[in-house]
């Protein structure tokens, strides 16, 4: 069988840019490891940049986000020192959008599968050849059976623990990673918002963020251990830690009720480089990772996918190959800068097991100078609704 582009990955960035090319023409099959309900089941961030929503409309999977989506045009932050708002809006003049990735994921099967492009499920020992050539071809089991797929490009979706990174030879590729001595404890619960903004907190006790599905979905986080179990906290348990790290005015007003969902993450900064070997191109968390403060997760990758889309669009369309000559230089350039955000962000609003006292004075200096400094708010809003592309 024979493919233009082979997109290993059926996670946001295989999807997304898989409708891309279609809508432009391009065909791409798209090879998933798992069932469409197993990658529907995964629950993640839920913060839409402005770029990211642009590239949702331009491949025509926006209508539910627009119906359903909430616009955010500020975020509150807390501390012991008290609580204040940066507005998005003032400073930026853009509102991030808050609906889930998992959404966001179905939107595109369904789209996929209304147009008719090829997703293959549950196939197994993915394997890229001759990417450095100028036939690559992808092999896989499916039901048993061998397949091969020949095409022009080969594009690795297939998320951190995936075999496209693995492909690119040890001594062509250079990782840098940062894993940070905590995780997320994260609940969804069907239950109002404490709050129609996100709360981001760094108390005593840990992190904690408030966040919201719909009027009638939140999903909250505290930073516990990773060497904790989902499994040693009761509902209750969850619901006294989150009211301990916010500040008081929310804890009162906060409405609990049974978790529906309950997990741990680790967190994780994570970047590979180059992005392309020969005709094999990375996107996504197949080639970097953020911790999840901030949301840049999605959203990076969908930088990604965007400059790859022109990339392979030009090539088609004209045979012009500067897009995909320069994809790696310019996906990192924004990766990074998103690579520094979140680790900020994070290492601003975390408890780290070996802060000194110096260390934790420097975190209020810099909670206190953010809160009463315009030119910091700014840098802050520009940087939480997306760098531009
Ligand atoms: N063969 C085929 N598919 C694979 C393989 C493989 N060898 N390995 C992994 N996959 C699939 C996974 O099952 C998953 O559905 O690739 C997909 C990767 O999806 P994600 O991990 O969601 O990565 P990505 O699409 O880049 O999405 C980035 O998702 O993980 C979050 O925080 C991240 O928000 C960001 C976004
Ligand atoms: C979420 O809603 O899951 C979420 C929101 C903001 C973040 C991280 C996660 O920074």
């Amino acid at each position: 069988m024979r493919t233009q582009v082979v997109i290993i990955g059926g996670g946001p960035s295989g999807l997304l840019l898989g409708q891309l090319l279609h809508g432009a023409g391009i065909e791409a099959v798209v090879l998933e490891r798992k069932t469409r309900d197993y990658v529907l089941g995964r629950i993640r961030a839920g913060v839409l940049e402005r770029g990211t929503v642009n590239l949702l409309k331009q491949a025509g999977v926006d209508a539910r986000l627009r119906a359903q989506g909430l616009a955010h045009d500020g975020t509150l932050l807390a501390s012991e020192a008290g609580c204040f708002r940066v507005d998005f809006k003032k400073h930026t003049g853009e509102t991030v959008m808050v609906y889930g990735q998992t959404e966001v994921t179905r939107d595109l099967y369904d789209a996929r599968e209304s147009v008719g492009a090829r997703t293959v499920f549950e196939v197994a020992d993915v394997a890229i050849n001759g990417a450095d050539s100028d036939s690559p071809s992808v092999t896989f089991q499916q039901d048993g059976k061998g397949h091969s797929i020949s095409c022009d490009y080969v594009v690795g979706c297939d998320g951190f623990h995936g075999i496209s990174r693995k492909t690119i030879p040890e001594d062509v590729r250079r990782e840098y990673e940062k894993v940070y001595p905590f995780g997320w404890f994260g609940i969804l619960s069907e239950t109002p918002p404490v709050d129609h903004e996100l709360i981001y907190a760094n108390s005593e006790r840990g992190f904690a963020l408030c966040s919201m599905r719909n009027a009638n979905l939140s999903r909250y986080y505290v930073q516990c251990s990773m060497a904790d179990h989902v499994d040693n906290w009761s509902d209750d348990d969850f619901w006294t830690e989150l009211k301990r790290r916010l500040p008081e005015q929310f804890a009162d007003r906060l409405i609990t009720g049974p978790t529906i969902e309950k997990s741990i993450a680790p967190l994780r900064s994570f970047v590979t480089e180059p992005m392309r070997w020969g005709r094999l191109f990375l996107c996504g968390d197949a080639a970097h990772i953020v911790p999840p403060t901030g949301a840049k997760g999605l959203n990076t990758a969908a930088s990604d996918v965007h400059y790859l889309f022109q990339g392979l669009h030009a090539w088609y369309d004209s045979g012009d190959t500067e897009g995909l000559d320069h994809y790696s230089e310019r996906a990192l350039a924004r990766v990074w800068k998103a690579e520094r955000f979140s680790w900020w962000f994070s290492s601003l609003m975390h408890r780290f097991p070996d802060q000194s006292d110096f260390d934790l004075r420097m975190q209020s200096a810099e909670i206190s100078f953010l809160r009463s400094n315009d030119a910091a708010q700014k840098a802050f809003a520009e940087n939480y609704v997306g760098l531009p592309y």
